[in-house]
């Protein structure tokens, strides 16, 4: 793999039974690159993310992140990755410093380092009056700031985000952005999914999704000019509709 390439993949496909959910994708990312995975619902971008996380064995094709093979070394990626799921995945009875003591201390991160990137993540991220409250009673938005917090903690070059701004309100989706831009100026290469168009803008490229396959990748302004659309949203309608129409999910 080339150095300059952080997550790459020839012909990686997921078979659950007959139904085909990712179809033979191939592409790579560029170190600090933000790359937006985008797709409808269902067209396979959180099962292809929990493959290159080292989650979910592939059917057939091939994969590196960080230069690790996903089939044969998950564990070696796994501690070179941050994760935030699709699903919420913190402890909601724990407090929120308690869910950062807990995440950092699965990542190996003890004593001083701990309380100091806690508390550099939850200055970013402008919730360290939130420390003591309970996970579970934050508005949603503040929830997902804690997720990214805890997959950010031990300073993965790698962070794969999966849908961390469904839901979450302008105001909290602009600090998410700021956090994640800043990450990439510092060389994290992040790879997040979302429905939001205003939010693929800031990605370089972008990768469209349908049916499990890969249908376009390009940065946003190319994507524009191919597809003749004035917004990338009319732009991914354009490639993802004709493919998509009469197949019910
Ligand atoms: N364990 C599984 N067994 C069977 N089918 C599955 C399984 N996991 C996912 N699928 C199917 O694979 C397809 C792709 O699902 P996936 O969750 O990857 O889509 P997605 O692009 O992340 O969608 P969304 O935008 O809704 O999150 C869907 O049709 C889903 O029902
Ligand atoms: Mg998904």
């Amino acid at each position: 793999m080339s150095p300059a390439f952080t997550i790459q993949s020839a012909g990686l496909t997921k078979r659950f039974g007959s139904f085909i959910a990712v179809d033979a994708v191939s592409f790579s990312v560029e170190a600090g690159e933000v790359f937006g995975f985008l797709g409808a619902n269902g067209a396979g971008k959180t099962t292809a993310i929990r493959m290159f996380c080292g989650l979910l064995e592939p059917t057939s094709g091939s994969g590196q992140v960080a230069g690790f093979d996903i089939m044969k070394e998950s564990g070696r990626i796994r501690t070179r990755i941050g994760y935030m799921s699709q699903k919420f995945s913190l402890y909601p009875d724990l407090t929120v410093r308690d869910n950062l003591f807990l995440f950092g201390s699965i990542y190996g991160i003890k004593g001083e380092l701990l309380r100091s990137r806690t508390d550099e993540m939850v200055a970013f991220l402008e919730m360290s009056n939130l420390l003591p409250r309970v996970t579970g009673t934050l508005p949603w938005g503040w929830q997902q700031r804690l997720s990214l917090a805890c997959a950010n903690l031990h300073h993965p070059p790698i962070l794969f985000l999966d849908e961390p701004t469904g839901s979450v309100d302008p105001v909290s989706r602009q600090t998410f952005w700021n956090f994640i831009l800043a990450l990439s100026r510092q060389g994290t290469t992040i790879f997040i999914t979302t429905h939001h168009m205003d939010e693929a803008e800031y990605c370089r490229r972008i990768s469209i999704m349908v049916s499990g396959r890969i249908a376009a990748i390009d940065t946003p302004a190319q994507l524009k000019k191919k597809y003749a659309a004035a917004t990338l949203q009319d732009a991914f309608i354009r490639i993802v509709q004709p493919a998509a129409e009469g197949t019910a999910p």
